[in-house]
């Protein structure tokens, strides 16, 4: 049986692109997200045709219950998770105070917080029990750096970081190596960026500041980044690492990118 890689937010980004490479090196990815089946199925398909094992799962993950029940059901029925990819954005776009409802303000905890929470919570008994397992979370620039009207966001992507410091302090001496991955730039990502831009701002964004120029980050890249953590020996684990491309400033820096 192989081992399992679980993707909470298999897009064609990061999410996807990280799941092509753990079945690449021979994990069984169980891959999902909030829509789009056929985009699921294809690359489910896609992973299962360059000789690797892949499942996919429609789910909303901010729904109590969907990462729980999915947890059991891949213990019991296919496997064991020795790593998960934590892959849900909380970006609800740029909104003043004023005109951010308490339900917007809740909605980003409830992706970028509490939805890791209840993965932790489902998952951690099982790989307590084999002393062993790597949750490896992405998160962005807001984790570490409130902007204008980002409230929501911000404030989410703070409480993912802290609650990845808290898991780390109780579950690493357990075997449990828990990562929070800043990526601190756009990411050449359709299914989340492209999405927020629209095709044709995407696309020109791509042309002048992606391909050629890697001025936007390759989630290919940044995949073979999380497989590296994966594998870590323990004397020697990352909890905190950020990326960003060679030719954006980091987030310590103003660097006007409002992309993230
Ligand atoms: N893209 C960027 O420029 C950028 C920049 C900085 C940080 N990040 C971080 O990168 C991560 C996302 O990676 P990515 O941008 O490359 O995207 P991706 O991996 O291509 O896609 C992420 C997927 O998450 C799924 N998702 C969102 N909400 C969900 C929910 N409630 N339940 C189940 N699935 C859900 C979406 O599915 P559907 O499409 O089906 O809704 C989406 O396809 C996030 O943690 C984000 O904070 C991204």
């Amino acid at each position: 049986m192989k081992p399992i890689c679980l993707v909470i937010g298999a897009g064609a980004g990061i999410g996807g692109n990280t799941a092509h490479r753990f079945s690449k090196e021979g994990y069984h990815v169980a891959l999902c997200r909030r829509s789009n089946q056929e985009a699921l199925d294809n690359m489910v398909k896609d992973i299962e045709a360059k000789g690797g094992s892949a499942s996919g799962y429609i789910l909303n993950a901010i729904k109590e219950d969907t990462i729980e029940n999915l947890v059991k059901d891949l213990e019991k029925n296919l496997g064991q998770i020795e790593v998960v990819i934590f892959n849900l954005g909380a970006q609800i776009g740029d909104v003043t105070l004023a005109d951010l409802s308490y339900k917007q303000f809740e909605l980003g905890w409830r992706m970028a917080t509490f939805a890791l929470f209840r993965t932790a919570y489902s998952v951690f008994p099982y790989m307590e029990k084999r002393h062993k397992g790597a949750l490896i979370v992405t998160s962005s620039t807001a984790s570490v750096r409130g902007n204008p009207r980002q409230h929501s966001h911000a404030a989410a992507m703070g409480g993912r970081r802290l609650l990845c410091q808290s898991l780390n302090a109780e579950f690493g001496p357990k075997g449990i190596h828990i990562a929070h991955i800043i990526v601190d730039g756009a990411v050449d990502a359709p299914d989340t960026l492209g999405k927020m831009l629209g095709p044709e701002k995407f696309q020109k964004l791509r042309e002048t500041k992606g391909m050629e120029h890697d001025g936007l980050m390759l989630p290919e890249k940044i995949a073979d980044t999380y497989f590296h953590i994966a594998q870590q020996q323990r004397s020697v684990w990352t909890h905190e690492l950020d990326m960003r491309s060679f030719s954006d400033s980091p987030w310590w820096n103003d660097n006007n990118n409002s992309y993230i």
